[in-house]
């Protein structure tokens, strides 16, 4: 008896976790990383399109003037500043498969939000403008995904308009990159008489069809070789011989050194009017690896099908302007997640009701009733949660590594200036730090009364203050500090440091100790002449 109960127990532990595996597989999560204007909120419209999460009608969302639909431009900030500061989550199904796209802030002063939303994500796309190549931006993000050895793709975006030689910009991922372009797709034609791409895979000709501004799912036509070759003209000989010398050059797709993050598949398109988005998304569900075994703290793999496990990659406040909120993003790394379950964190041990789990499309949101790896679910008022988080179903425990801080390079003191107000400056703040928008660092004499705030770009700092008068009531001066360079350190060096001229200690909420220092000479100075003191790097120091 007790034999054939624990059998029909193992049956149905095995149903379960080949379920999980299943859609699990079927999941991709992914990111797209640009610099701002290089088309990432078209992109993702035209992928939303593709996928049938948006009707025709809506391939205009993002209309001039109103980036409402599609963006996570969710605060006034954002829409003013035309920067995209917080961080959303899409989910859409193709292809049989279910797509999670989590944004990114598309300026590096967010390049530690970006680190922490990639925490999240098995592949990123990179986005280019196909008239600018690699910009800026491009470059910081690249490296905060190189960080974290994410496989990336790269959409050449815009060649509906006058573009570089595609060569030139193949040569210049590899040289500003060092990473090897494997152009997957190549285009013929540009500007107006960018017709089509070859598809290197099979040699065929990918003609698409123009409508207006792109705004149906866009059809597409794949034409023989030898049929193209009669029809297309220089166009076709001239892209034909680029591919040609391709080939020459051994610019293989090689899916083993794309998932080491050593190679980039390169397809070139136009988001606006539709062209190459379809092929780049279908790449997506064929080559970007399905959620798999995370490593856990101790480097144990936490396989996808062990019990229910998350990470928490954001936390956010007043997304929905009608409530006052605080949503925590998690990303489900294992197992599968059921509305009304009861999980816990492993930081607190703290058990949480997910009575409130969301699935949130920019500014809507729908109940999530269930997700497996893969997928984000948003809960609402789970004030207790921090990005880096491991949360887990009863019994089920787990904890990951720690998300790294960035190195903050700006740092300003703040100060209330309206005493009555000090109390919502303080809650302020520390919710600030909480959701990560800026680190905050007290010192024994500063206290929560006028904390640094630390930053890898001013952007945040504009960010906090905005945030902290209209959210919190609670207007606030901040005024420019001293510091340039940030090191950790431990309790011992930190006495040593504190009775040193030209640097200060000042703790994190977490308990680390940063030494903070006007210069890197005189960083270099100090240690030097103080080998035995720990001062070491962070993450992202530029
Ligand atoms: P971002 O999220 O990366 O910042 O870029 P976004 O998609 O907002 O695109 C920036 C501008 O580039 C927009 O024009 C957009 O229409 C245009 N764009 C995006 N993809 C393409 C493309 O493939 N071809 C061409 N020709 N343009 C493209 P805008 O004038 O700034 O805004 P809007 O009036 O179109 O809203």
């Amino acid at each position: 008896m007790s034999s054939n109960v624990a059998s029909v127990a193992s049956t149905a532990a095995s149903i379960v976790a080949d379920e999980t595996a299943q859609q699990a597989a079927r999941r991709r999560t992914f990111a797209i990383i640009s610099h701002p204007d290089a088309g990432k909120t078209t992109l993702t419209e035209k992928f939303l399109l593709c996928g049938g999460a948006l009707s025709a009608g809506a391939g205009s969302v993002k209309a001039k003037g109103d980036r409402r639909a599609t963006t996570s431009d969710w605060t006034e900030l954002e829409r003013r500043r035309g920067i995209s500061v917080t961080s959303a989550v899409v989910q859409f199904s193709y292809r049989e498969r279910v797509l999670n796209l989590l944004d990114t802030p598309g300026h590096g002063d967010f390049s530690e939000d970006t680190y922490r939303v990639l925490s999240a994500v098995d592949a990123a796309v990179m986005v280019l403008d196909g008239a600018k190549g690699i910009e800026a931006q491009t470059r910081k993000l690249f490296e905060v995904c190189r960080n974290r050895e994410i496989p990336i793709m790269t959409f050449i975006n815009k060649w509906d308009r006058p573009a570089r030689d595609p060569l030139e910009l193949l040569d210049e991922i590899e040289d500003l990159l060092v990473l090897d372009p494997a152009p997957v797709t190549w285009p013929v034609g540009d500007g107006t008489r960018f017709s089509g791409v070859i598809d290197r895979r099979s040699g065929d000709f990918v003609r698409f069809e123009r409508t207006a501004g792109g705004a149906t799912a866009g059809d597409i036509e794949v034409v023989a070789a030898e049929q193209a070759a009669a029809t297309e003209g220089s166009c076709w000989h001239e892209a034909r011989e680029a591919v040609e010398l391709l080939d020459e050059a051994g610019t293989e797709l090689d899916l083993k050194r794309f998932e080491a993050g050593e190679l980039t598949p390169v397809f070139f398109g136009s988001a606006l009017t539709n062209f190459g988005v379809q092929l780049l998304l279908d790449a997506i569900v064929e080559m970007a690896p399905a959620p798999s075994a995370r490593l856990d703290i101790n480097d144990n793999p936490r396989s996808v099908e062990s019990g229910f496990s998350a990470v928490v990659f954001k936390v956010q406040s007043n997304t929905d302007p009608a409530h006052r909120d605080r949503i925590a993003f998690l990303r489900v790394c294992s197992g599968r997640f059921e509305r009304g379950m009861t999980i816990t964190c492993a930081r607190t041990q703290k058990t949480l009701a997910t009575k409130y789990a969301h699935t949130v499309v920019g500014r809507d949101r729908s109940t999530a009733d269930d997700a497996w790896a893969g997928d984000v679910i948003g809960l609402v008022n789970a004030a207790d949660l921090r990005v880096g988080d491991a949360l887990h179903a009863v019994g089920e425990p787990v904890r990951w590594p720690e998300v790294p801080a960035f190195a903050p390079s700006s740092f300003r003191l703040a100060y209330c200036n309206d005493t009555s107000k000090a109390k919502q400056f303080r809650s302020g703040v520390r919710q600030l730090d909480a959701e990560g928008v800026v680190q905050v660092l007290r010192r024994p004499e500063g206290g929560e009364s006028s904390p640094i705030l630390a930053a890898v770009g001013p952007l945040q700092f504009d960010v906090a203050e905005h945030r902290l008068r209209h959210e919190f009531g609670a207007p606030v001066e901040m005024t420019p500090a001293p510091w340039t360079i940030a090191r950790l350190t431990d309790q011992a060096s930190a006495a040593a440091l504190s009775a040193m001229s030209g640097v200060t200690v000042a703790a994190r909420d977490d308990g680390e100790l940063l030494a903070l220092f006007e210069s890197p000479y005189w960083l270099a100075r100090l240690q030097s002449d103080n080998p035995a003191l720990v001062l070491d790097r962070l993450i992202g120091e530029g």
